[in-house]
């Protein structure tokens, strides 16, 4: 079992603290847009924010995500639910017909957004540092500029990612991470559980 904050809900998770984040994310919490493509580390599918940081979820396990904050693609846009809509990104990514088969769309959202948070002016070296993701439809000349594109739409404010609001338990200082939702109890759920993944309500 694991306690943790995703997309701004307080879960618990009761599968094997050894499983992977990203099968608790998918088998547990039923939030599929997270993909598995090599289990590795290397391919950046199964890319998410832990505490504002791109992470492969594939690569933690969810023992190792107790306490922490954890924003998937569905989530990405959490906090802006009086402005909905796409994070610069995502529009960029479609501006620029930088999505093909979009197996690997997720990971490479979530890792740019993730530089755009704390760089929104980043050039094609940081780029090519921050998004290792591998795409076998070979976006990669469209990503750089589509992530210069939001880049360019997130300094003039012109479609500003709302930044999710941080968990005040626990979130690390200077992370955009998602706030904790608030039921009844303090506590929700997401997704529909698969049959052998448990997703409880705190008590
Ligand atoms: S599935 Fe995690 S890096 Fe490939
Ligand atoms: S768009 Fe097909 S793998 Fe990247």
């Amino acid at each position: 079992m694991a306690r943790l904050t995703i997309n701004g809900q307080p879960l618990e998770i009761r599968m094997d603290p050894d499983t992977p984040l990203l099968w608790g994310l998918r088998d547990g919490a039923g939030l599929t847009g997270t993909k598995y493509g090599c289990g590795n580390g290397d391919c950046g599918a199964c890319t998410v924010m832990v505490d504002g940081q791109a992470m492969h979820s594939c690569r933690l396990t969810l023992g190792e995500s107790e306490g922490r904050v954890v924003t998937t693609i569905e989530g990405l846009n959490f906090g802006g639910i009086s402005q909905p809509g796409l994070h610069p990104i995502q529009q960029a990514l479609l501006d620029e017909q930088a999505i093909q088969c979009g197996f690997c769309t997720p990971g490479i959202v979530m890792a740019a957004a993730a530089l755009l948070q704390s760089n929104a002016e980043p050039g094609e070296a940081d780029i090519g540092a921050a998004l290792t993701n591998l795409c076998r439809c070979g976006v990669y000349p469209r990503l750089v500029r589509a992530v210069q594109r939001a880049g360019a739409v997130m300094r003039a404010g012109s479609n500003p990612a709302p930044p999710p609001p941080m968990a005040a338990d626990t979130a690390k200082p200077g992370t955009n991470a998602p706030v904790a939702a608030s039921g009844n109890d303090g506590t929700s759920a997401v997704g529909q559980p698969s049959a052998d993944a448990t997703i409880a309500p705190k008590p």
